[in-house]
């Protein structure tokens, strides 16, 4: 796994069954990313629990189901580490730790805070968990030192505020002790005449951004002859005003959101009741398929239609070759085919990439072992290098307890 490019991670909230909006919005994208970098895809179960604390006997079914969903769809144990959460502490440990630099005007200005205290009215969740979800996604992500997160467009402030916490939580520990004392005291050695020189090319730099000025910087400090190679490396980093980088900021990898409309054209989701699941049988595919809105100006299979007024149409944009699509807009546009008739080879399109989904899923549904294996190797897998991540946080916050008095 050594050779892959980048380290990648994401992670989704065990609420329930995956639909096919999963699929092509999210988890098509995890498969490919797979084979060619270091993946962590994580269950966020303590993620769940920010809003639904008090109905928690679900979440261990959900995040099974959840996981052979993702199997189902080609997420590849042997490829990636996929585990849950809660069963690695230092998930927990790290997002106290967080807490404690996390200002809390932060918090309450990530707009997915306000969004859903507003819509998720009607539920307790004014609570110090929740306000505190975006700590605990940083948490997950800054352990393995991430360089992608694969996230849809309402992730994006997550990973910003996961970058700032990184940011602050470097300022703050990432400065060795008695480093500013001791570049004072190489640059007392300069000299009186280049030591003040020294210093305004260092307001200069470090208060208008002036780049000429560390160039200038760099010429003294080559011609300062009576210094050691250790000294002027101080005063470089102590220009740049550098701390140590403890902890990595991470990108966003934008996930185009799927264009899969639901079965009433709006976007496929749960809540809109409109979905089609990944594992779902034949007989039910077809039949929510059998009564999915068409374009409404096409009331009788005389009246010509347009696709694009057509949900239908948009499934066989993801679902047919050119040929069946070329066929669907011909025979809608002079009515020489029927809705019934239209549907026909997308409903078979489905069914069959539903099958392959369940072929991948049936040992891990006959043999909840298997799953149970993959969690367990997946957690330690992670586990070796969240620990080292903490330890590292906890030696640049002194709290190692090594007998160092
Ligand atoms: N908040 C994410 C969501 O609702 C889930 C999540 C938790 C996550 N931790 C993460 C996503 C870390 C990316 C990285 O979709
Ligand atoms: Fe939609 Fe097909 Fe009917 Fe045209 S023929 S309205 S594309 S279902």
């Amino acid at each position: 796994m050594n050779n892959k490019n980048s380290r990648i991670f994401s992670g989704m909230r065990a609420t329930g069954k995956l639909h096919l909006g999963h699929y092509h919005g999210v988890l098509k994208n995890w498969v490919d990313l797979q084979y060619t970098n270091e993946c962590f895809f994580m269950v966020a179960d303590l993620h769940v629990l920010t809003t639904q604390y008090e109905r928690t006997k679900d979440i261990e079914q959900h995040a099974y189901n959840m996981v052979i969903d993702w199997l189902a769809c080609g997420v590849d144990p042997s490829q990636t580490t996929i585990f849950i959460q809660s069963q690695v502490r230092e998930h927990t440990e790290l997002a106290l730790l967080l807490s404690m630099i996390t200002p809390r005007s932060w918090l309450e200005r990530v707009p997915t805070y306000k969004e859903m205290m507003e819509k998720l009215k009607h539920k307790d969740i004014d609570t110090y968990g929740f306000l505190g979800y975006p700590v605990l996604q940083s948490a997950d992500i800054l352990l393995y030192k991430t360089k992608y997160v694969p996230v849809g467009e309402d992730q994006l402030s997550h990973i910003e505020f996961t970058r700032e916490i990184a940011r602050r939580f470097n300022h703050i520990y990432g400065c060795e002790d008695g480093f500013e004392k001791k570049a004072r005291e190489v640059i007392k050695k300069l000299g009186n005449k280049k030591a003040a020189l020294y210093e305004k090319l260092l307001i200069e730099y470090q208060q208008d951004g002036n780049d000429e000025a560390i160039e200038k910087a760099r010429y003294l400090l080559d011609d300062a002859v009576n210094l050691s190679s250790g000294e002027i490396e101080r005063l470089f980093a102590f220009l740049e005003n550098k701390s140590r980088v403890i902890l990595t900021e991470p990108e966003a990898l934008l996930t185009q959101t799927s264009k899969l409309p639901g079965l009433d054209g709006q976007k496929m989701s749960k809540s809109y009741n409109n979905t089609i699941f990944i594992r779902e049988d034949k007989d039910s595919i077809s039949s929510k398929i059998k009564v999915m809105q068409t374009d409404p100006a096409r009331i009788r299979k005389t009246d010509k239609g347009d696709p694009n007024k057509c949900p239908v149409w948009q499934l066989h944009k993801v679902y047919s070759n050119t040929t069946t699509c070329d066929w669907v807009v011909n025979g809608c546009k002079s009515a020489s085919i029927g809705c019934l008739e239209c549907k026909k080879p997308l409903i078979d399109s489905i069914v069959i990439e539903q099958e392959q989904f369940r072929l991948k899923a049936l040992p891990f549904e006959e043999d909840c072992n298997l799953i149970k294996n993959i969690l367990e190797d997946g957690a330690e897998r992670a586990s070796a290098i969240a620990k080292h991540t903490l330890n590292e946080v906890k030696e640049a916050m002194h709290l190692t307890y090594n007998g160092n008095i």
